[in-house]
């Protein structure tokens, strides 16, 4: 197998179309995220840390974090998106009688080059942007970063964090492969549009990482075929919900690239169920269609950074 190494930046509307991006919207971070990544969130992003601050939201798709800045008595709410169908998520989302509040910023731009003066934000963001971001610029997110950021300036950074493991909803998940390799051969057209749905249809499964084969075969990243995956090798990443073009980095290159830029590395979390009993018990008391699978037990899904600025 040879693999498909092309990859679609941000700002090409096929990568978050409005059908995309009101999806991610509306789904969150997933039934994952609701346990292993965003309790972590509203502890870095508490009132105590964001009241009166100029807060940056890196990335900020349909503005969640944005909202809950607010919420939390920031002063000042800037996101930034490259995405216009993301930014109207944003704009719709952070409106109040139909205007903007005037403290609010919106802006289309590139986490990898900001617009914005040096040492404007106290408090940043960056949750789950990363993993969109190919080698050239990966390292220049966390430099420009760290320029706009004032001294004592707090920074985020989440990032999906699987790549081997497939989560699943339920303890009997469909077998992959096989889901895929079938409905790949009912699609009249293989093309980007095919790779999408035939990924999005996966029923029990949350999370995953592809690899697209010669043919434009949408693969599933395995102990096999994983040599072809290296730090930002292009990858197409099942999230809840959806299908989304990602650029594959470790855990490592995220702390490498943060600590390189001058970032002070407090904490690096990487959660997941301590045993089989202690995800029953969790399981037990949600919905159903927010139970957790066996693979959140050992595997951490996301990493969860807190970095401050020294100088
Ligand atoms: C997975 S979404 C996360 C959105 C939001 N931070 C959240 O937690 O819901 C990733 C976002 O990063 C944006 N993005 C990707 N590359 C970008 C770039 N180079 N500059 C600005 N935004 C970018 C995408 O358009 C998308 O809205």
């Amino acid at each position: 197998m040879t693999i498909d190494k092309t990859c679609r930046g941000a700002d090409d509307a096929s990568v978050w179309d409005e059908g995309a991006a009101a999806r991610y919207a509306k789904a969150k971070h997933g039934p994952d995220g609701a346990r292993f990544l965003d309790p972590h969130l509203y502890s870095l992003m508490s009132r105590e840390r964001l009241a009166g601050s100029d807060f940056l939201d890196l990335g900020a798709g349909a503005g969640p974090w944005s909202q809950h800045a607010l919420e939390q008595g920031a002063r000042t709410v800037t996101a930034v998106d490259l995405n216009e169908a993301m930014l109207e998520q944003a704009r719709t989302r952070l409106r109040v009688s139909g205007e903007l509040p005037s403290n609010v910023n919106i802006v289309r731009g590139d986490v990898a080059d900001l617009v914005f003066a040096d040492n404007e934000f106290d408090r940043l963001a960056s949750v789950n942007v990363g993993c969109n971001l190919p080698d050239g610029t990966f390292q220049a997110h966390f430099r420009e970063a760290k320029r706009v950021a004032r001294r004592g300036g707090r920074l985020v950074v989440t990032a999906p964090d699987s790549l081997l493991v497939s989560f699943t909803t339920v303890d009997d998940a469909e077998d992959i492969q096989t889901e895929i390799d079938g409905r790949w051969s009912r699609e009249t057209a293989h093309d980007s549009g095919a790779v999408k749905r035939v990924i999005d249809s996966l029923r029990t499964v949350l999370r995953a990482t592809f690899v697209l084969d010669e043919a434009g075969r949408p693969v599933l990243v395995t102990e096999e075929n994983v040599h072809f995956v290296r730090e930002g090798t292009p990858i197409i990443r099942r999230i809840p919900g959806l299908a989304v073009d990602n650029n594959f980095h470790t855990a490592k290159a995220y702390i490498e690239a943060a600590e390189r830029a001058g970032w002070k590395v407090h904490a690096a979390h990487r959660d997941s169920f301590g045993s089989d009993d202690e995800r029953r018990e969790y399981n037990g008391g949600v919905e159903d269609s927010q139970k957790l699978g066996s693979e959140y037990v050992g595997n951490p899904s996301f990493l969860i950074m807190d970095l401050e600025k020294q100088d």
